[in-house]
């Protein structure tokens, strides 16, 4: 395979048209990446159905995840020269990943600071948030789909919820908040199963997101007539609470906000497939085996690992990742005939 149809950038090879060499972390349609993904494991402790198959698949070799050094490296790159300004590490589950603090500390030490959150299912939380708080996290989202024990047991085919409750609890107290916890519905049990992870919510001060289920599980069996679309959410919802449309600005937020009965609290829809937010997408990410990806649903990636190994000084490493990202596309395109699943998924890329 050569340079060029890595998508790298060759030595002497003029940058593509329009691309700046420098400033801000941009697309060819203008959108600037100022939020940076990093996958720290493709491994998980659970195996949720929307993501991974019940057994058999196969880990990235160790060899090829980045090791601490070279994670750093990479985000002071993404801080100091791409105008990174906040950084989620991902999974896989990054709990288990044993350089989790330590690229937190990383990141800290950055200047500009980025504001630095987790992505977690919230396994084994409960012994790792106030260690993380010290490395210097700022926040923490926990993925719960159902305060539903035995509902629990089969979306993610562990009976684990008890942990995840107690993460939940050990992050508010270690200050790690405002703690949202983003929820994928289940085909079968979703729609009775939020109005009471609505409740609980509101009870413990949590700020719940619903994401509709997207195309990236690893048995490729998504299909959208199976997904509860953000509609159908709402209008369950409604039936138990009143809710009002934030007045606060969208932004590049996935989610809409609503407010709930009234109160300060709000509950958020993701409606990934049903009404894409590609235009104002300001994300870059980072698998664990050093591959950039433009977006969740690239079919490319731009190997930084090769760089990294191969001696790639940091004009050429920024470079790379500048290339990459100016060829982002303009959207996922799930809801066209030609879409293509990418071929990792979630649980490799990092959501
Ligand atoms: N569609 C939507 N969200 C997903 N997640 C994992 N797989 C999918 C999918 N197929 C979510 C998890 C977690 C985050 C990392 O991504 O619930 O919150
Ligand atoms: Fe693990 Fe998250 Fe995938 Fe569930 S969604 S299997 S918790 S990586």
């Amino acid at each position: 395979m050569t340079l060029t149809n890595l998508g790298l950038p060759m030595p002497g090879r003029p940058p593509a048209p329009g691309m700046p060499a420098d400033g801000p972390l941009l697309d060819s349609y203008g959108r600037i990446a100022t939020d940076l993904r990093v996958s720290l494991t493709d491994r998980c402790n659970l195996r949720c159905t929307y993501c991974m198959p019940a057994e058999g698949l196969q880990w990235l070799p160790d060899s090829q995840l980045l090791s601490a050094d070279e994670l750093a490296r990479l985000l002071r790159i993404a801080v100091t020269r791409l105008g990174i300004t906040s950084v989620r590490f991902t999974g896989g589950e990054p709990l288990v990943s044993p350089h989790l603090a330590q690229t937190i500390a990383a990141a800290a030490a950055l200047r500009p600071r980025p504001e630095i959150a987790v992505t977690t299912n919230g396994l084994g939380l409960a012994r790792h948030a106030a260690k993380l708080k010290q490395a210097g996290l700022n926040r923490v989202n926990v993925s719960l789909d159902t305060v539903n024990a035995e509902h629990f047991a089969q979306i993610t085919r562990r009976d684990r919820l008890d942990d995840v409750l107690a993460g939940l609890a050990a992050a508010a107290e270690a200050g790690l908040g405002p703690i949202k916890v983003n929820a994928v519905l289940d085909p079968r049990t979703g729609l009775d199963d939020v109005v009471p992870l609505l409740s609980f919510c509101l009870e413990h001060g949590y700020q719940l997101r619903i994401i509709e289920q997207m195309p990236l599980d690893a048995g490729h069996e998504w299909t959208r007539a199976k997904t509860i679309e953000a509609d159908t959410v709402l209008s369950t919802l409604r039936r138990h609470f009143d809710l009002q449309p934030d007045p606060g600005p969208r932004g590049s937020a996935p989610a809409q906000l609503w407010r709930v009965d009234g109160g300060e609290a709000t509950v958020g829809v993701i409606a990934s497939v049903s009404e894409s937010f590609c235009g104002a997408c300001d994300r870059t990410r980072l698998t664990a085996d050093g591959q950039i990806r433009s977006c969740l649903f690239s079919t490319t990636e731009t190997d930084l690992r090769a760089l990294l190994r191969g001696g790639a000084d940091d004009d050429a490493l920024e470079a790379a990742w500048r290339t990459a990202m100016w060829a982002k596309p303009a959207g996922h395109g799930i809801n066209d005939p030609s879409f293509i699943q990418p071929a990792r998924p979630m649980s490799a890329i990092g959501g």
